[in-house]
């Protein structure tokens, strides 16, 4: 059996009290609910990207930041904070239970759309894997936005930053498994992902990382960041023009449907954070180009009764694991996703690229991953009371497919309407099939046999290419990722067609409003997407201060500084 073990990383996670007094459990608590410009920021939504920008910003002292999160602070329940009950965290009051429309290429089907409600956004329900994405995905960010500052190599500071390495729950000796160099080449975030590599995670000493924890918890205590929960922006308003353009510096937001409304103007700037659905759906007439990772499941049965599925199939054994998890924070509840990820391409020559444009960022991207799985996982089947399994994900991580977000109503409590589109081009579903018949491939490979018994039911009876395209369509689910849905292009051209933002993340034809969190993304990366959403908003805040401290400098210096750049 494979061993179930996954790196740990991520920094900032030591803990603090709440006790410090900034966390304001409801919008009757905030003492400046309604006091005029006394923030500098507003920031609206505590995910990967609030986060990580509320941290930022707060550094300087003088910078005084709202951050306003619709869902509770219960980031410490025991569902989060264990890795292994990651899966049972959506459908709770920690998910904002969106559902899909009808998606053609699903065969007609609706499906669930997560998304984190609580502080530490989707980050604290999500399956914690840590992806930076590729080389070639950062690459053509910079040239799409024509902005060499996102490019692989200038966001290597970034990359690094936010990484603190930490063994994994077992100690074992990770050498092979994880590159030190690259991380502070040959593991799956080097730049070029192509291969199987060891997971790493935002797990550490066998408990999750969330933005909240990373993030917030440490810098509770400075006493320019307030942050309040269970309070909702219901409305971005427009507070005046400048040089023709609408200037949006106030948040209007609430407690509940029918809560007395409060309005908040910032000095500065209004930056959304609300991830990729709920960003949309506070900015009307945006919301196109939604991207996604569909993916499905096939599962075997093993020839072993040491699995990940007995923590499921027996109670006492489970028992067991928590009470180790609890006293220790070891075992097997420390274990995040699958114990390897590959990053897989189709061969140059696949038939899909005689009249297809290869959509993938390049050849460092993958165009499908697999995820191992010591233990059966389905989206669409229900789990066995009994038995061992062996199961891998294929996800499509370079889809062509684009999708959209509308309006629905004008209430901003309804939920807006949410079209993934997922597998509408060619290329998806060939390349998901192909993805399938690879897998059937490797897994029916020497080094496996006297392990893997056999493919379990329904997918084993689709073997035309007919039936596991069927197959695709009727089990298809999401891993996710939902981004692109306010994207950044190149600056000042149109929004429509080139993104919604410059390049710099504001608003463009606004004054005063910027979007912090994966609805930024241009294009979908070939990875995971929580760490390219805590990279961006790392060099968001940076844009953001360097913005700032110019504009506070003194007036003789800045005269100085104007005209010593003249001179030269
Ligand atoms: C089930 C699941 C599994 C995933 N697995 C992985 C994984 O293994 N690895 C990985 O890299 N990524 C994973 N992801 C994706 C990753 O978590 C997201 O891409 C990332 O968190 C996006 O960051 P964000 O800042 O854009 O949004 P979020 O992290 O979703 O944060 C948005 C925040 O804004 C708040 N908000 C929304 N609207 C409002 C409003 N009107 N007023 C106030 N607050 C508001 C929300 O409550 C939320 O806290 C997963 C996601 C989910 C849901
Ligand atoms: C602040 O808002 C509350 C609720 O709307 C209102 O009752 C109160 O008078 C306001 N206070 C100030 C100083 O405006
Ligand atoms: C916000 O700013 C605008 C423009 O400066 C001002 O007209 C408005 O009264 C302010 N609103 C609040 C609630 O501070
Ligand atoms: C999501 O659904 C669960 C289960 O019904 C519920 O407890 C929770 O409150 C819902 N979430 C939101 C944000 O309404
Ligand atoms: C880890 O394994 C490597 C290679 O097998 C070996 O060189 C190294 O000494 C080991 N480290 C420890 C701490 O055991
Ligand atoms: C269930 O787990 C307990 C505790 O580890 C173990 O003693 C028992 O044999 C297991 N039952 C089965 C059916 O495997
Ligand atoms: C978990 O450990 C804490 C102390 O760290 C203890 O208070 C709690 O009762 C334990 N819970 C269980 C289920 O063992
Ligand atoms: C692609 O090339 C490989 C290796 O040369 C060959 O075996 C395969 O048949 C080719 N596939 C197609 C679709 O041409
Ligand atoms: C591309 O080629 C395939 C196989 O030859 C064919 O089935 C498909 O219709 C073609 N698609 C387009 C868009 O031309
Ligand atoms: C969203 O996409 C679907 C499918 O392509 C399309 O039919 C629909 O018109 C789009 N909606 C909007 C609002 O763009
Ligand atoms: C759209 O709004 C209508 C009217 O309120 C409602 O019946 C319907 O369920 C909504 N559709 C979705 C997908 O939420
Ligand atoms: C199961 O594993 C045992 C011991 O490793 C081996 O003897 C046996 O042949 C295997 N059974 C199958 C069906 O492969």
């Amino acid at each position: 059996m494979l061993k179930t073990a996954q790196l740990a990383l991520l920094a900032l996670s030591s803990l603090v009290s709440l006790a410090s007094g900034t966390l304001y459990e409801s919008v009757e608590q905030l003492p400046t609910r309604n006091v005029s410009d006394y923030y500098d920021f507003i920031v609206v939504g505590g995910g990967a990207g609030g986060s990580a920008v509320a941290n930022r910003l707060t550094e300087d002292p003088s910078t005084k930041v709202l951050l306003l999160e619709a869902g509770s602070s219960d980031f410490d329940n025991l569902d989060i904070e264990v890795p292994s009950f990651a899966p049972r965290l959506t459908g709770t009051q920690f998910d904002w239970n969106f559902t899909t429309l009808n998606q053609a290429g699903l065969n007609g089907r609706s499906i669930d759309y997560a998304r984190g409600f609580v502080l530490g956004g989707s980050t604290a329900i999500n399956i914690m894997a840590y992806c930076r994405g590729s080389k070639d995905d950062w690459d053509r960010w910079a040239k799409v936005t024509g902005d060499e500052g996102w490019s692989w190599e200038s966001m290597q500071p970034y990359m690094r930053k936010i990484e603190n390495p930490t063994p994994p729950a077992d100690h074992r000796n990770t050498t092979g498994e994880f590159n030190p160099s690259i991380h502070g080449v040959g593991d799956y975030n080097s730049g070029d992902t192509i291969g199987i590599g060891w997971t790493q995670a935002t797990i550490s000493n066998g408990q999750r990382v969330n933005a909240a924890t990373a993030y917030l918890v440490p810098v509770m205590s400075r006493s320019n960041l307030d942050i309040v929960v269970n309070t909702q922006a219901t409305k971005i308003l427009k507070t005046g023009s400048e040089d023709g353009k609408a200037v949006f510096r106030a948040v209007q937001f609430t407690d509940s449907v029918n809560g007395p409304l409060y309005t908040l103007n910032a000095s500065k700037e209004v930056i959304l954070s609300a991830g990729a659905i709920k960003t949309p759906h506070l900015l009307p007439d945006v919301g196109q180009n939604l991207q996604d990772h569909p993916l499905t499941t096939i599962s075997w049965t093993v020839n072993s009764t040491n699995t990940l599925d007995n923590g499921r199939t027996n109670a006492t054994f489970a028992a067991e694991l928590l009470q180790q998890w609890n006293d220790t924070r070891t075992g097997d509840l420390t274990l995040g996703p699958g114990n390897q990820l590959g990053w897989l391409r189709l061969p140059d020559n696949a038939t899909i690229f005689r009249n297809t444009t290869d959509p993938s960022a390049g050849p460092t991207s993958a165009h499908y991953e697999y995820i191992a799985t010591d233990s059966f996982v389905s989206f669409s089947e229900a789990f066995p009371s009994t038995g061992n399994f062996f199961t891998m994900f294929s996800n499509l991580v370079s889809p062509s497919s684009r999708g959209n977000i509308s309006l629905n109503s004008t209430s901003p409590f309804a939920h807006p309407l949410i079209q993934p589109n997922m597998l509408s081009t060619e290329f998806d579903i060939f390349t998901m099939r192909e993805a399938i018949k690879a897998v059937r491939r490797f897994m029916a490979a020497q080094a496996w046999s006297g392990w893997i018994l056999e493919e379990t039911s329904p997918s084993s009876a689709a073997q035309t290419d007919a039936e596991i395209e069927a197959y695709i369509r009727d089990t298809c689910f999401t891993v996710n990722h939902v981004t692109c849905t306010v994207p950044m292009g190149k600056d000042g051209e149109a929004s429509s067609g080139s993104g919604a933002l410059n390049s710099d993340l504001t608003v463009k034809g606004t004054v005063g409003l910027r979007v912090v969190d994966a609805s930024a993304f241009p294009f979908i990366p070939a990875a995971h997407t929580q760490v390219p959403t805590y990279i961006l908003a790392e060099r968001a805040s940076d844009i953001i201060k360097g913005v700032y401290q110019r504009e506070s400098l003194p007036e003789s210096l800045s005269f100085a500084v104007a005209h010593s750049s003249e001179v030269k």
